[in-house]
């Protein structure tokens, strides 16, 4: 798969990609720690990094020095079960003591653009992002910036989203600029129904998740291109 100078790392199912990822992930989180002191990552919502949350929450990190943010969050109510911080909150978090856990969840209770003002002022407030762990959506979409949505060109830190094309509709999400500028961007991607939109990245679509310049990606044969 020729998307620039990323490292493509393709295994057999969801199961192994989820392993390595967490193995990736407790390293660069480690060397980020033992180099700056704390590390600032950002997490994905869905389906798919769920099993790769799990494992990595029965991993030693350095728990204390590392501050977590969702990579976007849907406009639900506080505690709504489809918001992506109640699914990183159960899968990453129910095991560990929460003194020792530093979550920023995006106020989406607040609706788009008041939630999205509110948590610009702590992303604005970072040196940036150290790493930034993104899934991709069938139609090549990152974070909750979607193809030929007003939010894609939104230049402020975290953006406001109307009438994303996978529910809800109003989401808020962390900007294209903060995810290109963030230390390293890793994208996990399994199932065939990945497949269509990396073929499209390959022939050089500028589909969102590409303009994030990912570095890594962990994806699974299912979802690998016939001509990878
Ligand atoms: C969301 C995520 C979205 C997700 C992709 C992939 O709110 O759902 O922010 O960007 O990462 O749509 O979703 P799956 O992992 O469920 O395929």
């Amino acid at each position: 798969m020729t998307m620039t100078s990323a490292v493509i790392n393709v295994y057999d199912n969801a199961e192994a990609v989820a392993a390595a990822a967490a193995e990736y992930l407790l390293q660069q989180i480690s060397l980020c720690v033992a180099e700056e002191g704390v590390c600032h990552v950002a997490l994905p919502g869905g389906t798919t990094p769920a099993h790769c949350l799990a494992l990595l929450a029965q991993m030693s990190l350095p728990w204390q020095q590392i501050h977590w943010y969702p990579g976007d969050e849907r406009c639900y109510p506080r505690a709504h079960p489809a918001r992506n911080d109640s699914m990183i909150r159960e899968k990453l978090f129910s095991t560990i003591d929460p003194a020792e856990t530093n979550f920023h969840p995006i106020p989406a209770e607040l609706g788009p653009e008041a939630g999205a003002e509110q948590y610009a002022k702590l992303i604005d407030s970072l040196p940036g992002l150290d790493i930034v762990v993104l899934g991709m959506g069938e139609d090549g979409h990152t974070a909750s910036l979607f193809p030929d949505n007003p939010a894609l060109k939104d230049e402020r830190s975290v953006v406001p989203v109307y009438q994303a094309p996978k529910p809800p509709p109003e989401r808020i999400s962390l900007g294209l600029n903060t995810l290109r500028n963030a230390g390293q961007r890793i994208v996990i991607a399994t199932g065939s129904g990945k497949r269509d939109a990396l073929a499209r990245l390959q022939t050089g679509q500028a589909l969102p998740v590409a303009l994030v310049e990912p570095d890594t990606w962990f994806i699974d044969k299912a979802a690998r291109p016939d001509k990878a």
